[in-house]
């Protein structure tokens, strides 16, 4: 008697293991896919919380500030003989335009060529520490900022030609080499 007790406690008991052992692999009920109006309404929502960001992101006139500052700043770089500052400060005033990009996404291009077309001659007599072909292309290329200015309703917007650097909080005369900027 006792003995078919026993037998019939571990045959309970193993009942009970493997019950327990189904439960633990049973699988974990799918995940209920939202409600289509509530997944157009997030959409809806992100849209407008990108646009939001995008309404703070400058246009053109913010970055137009540095390029103004940046483009005073290559000037005296250049006749310091700072030509490591040169070209960081037009490499610079370059990539200051780029929230352009994501704001003025039609506009963009015509900085873009501008800086790859019309500034290269200055960017070339950086390279080659030409002091008298820089202040050739530098002067010459007003022009063509003034002429965007013009083309893009902002005539009364014209640059002129300034000896003195924007800002004066760098020594536009310690020596460097155009390669110095990595
Ligand atoms: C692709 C066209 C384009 C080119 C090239 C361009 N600009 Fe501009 N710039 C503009 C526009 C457009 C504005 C007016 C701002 C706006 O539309 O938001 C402006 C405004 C400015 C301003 C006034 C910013 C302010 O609000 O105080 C300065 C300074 C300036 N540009 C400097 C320059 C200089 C220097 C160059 C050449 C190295 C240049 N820009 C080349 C399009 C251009």
């Amino acid at each position: 008697m006792k003995k078919i007790n026993k037998l019939a406690m571990l045959v309970v008991l193993g009942a009970l293991t493997l019950t327990g052992c189904a439960a633990q692999s049973a699988p974990a009920p799918a995940p209920t896919p939202a409600p289509a109006p509530a997944a157009t309404a997030n959409t809806a929502d992100l849209q407008k919380q990108i646009d939001e960001i995008k309404g703070t992101i400058p246009k053109f006139a913010v970055p137009m500030r540095e390029v103004g500052d940046r483009f005073e700043n290559i000037q005296a770089a250049a006749k310091g003989g700072n030509w490591g500052l040169a070209a960081y400060m037009s490499s610079y005033m370059n990539k200051a335009m780029a929230p352009a990009k994501v704001t003025k996404p039609k506009e963009y291009p015509m900085w873009e060529s501008f800086y790859t077309t019309s500034f290269k001659p200055v960017n070339d007599a950086i390279a080659a520490k030409d002091l008298a072909a820089f202040d050739k292309a530098y002067t010459s290329v007003i022009d063509n900022c003034n002429g965007c200015h013009a083309s893009m309703g902002y005539k009364f917007i014209k640059i002129v030609k300034k000896d003195a650097p924007a800002n004066t909080h760098v020594d536009y005369t310690l020596k460097s080499e155009p390669s110095d900027l990595k």
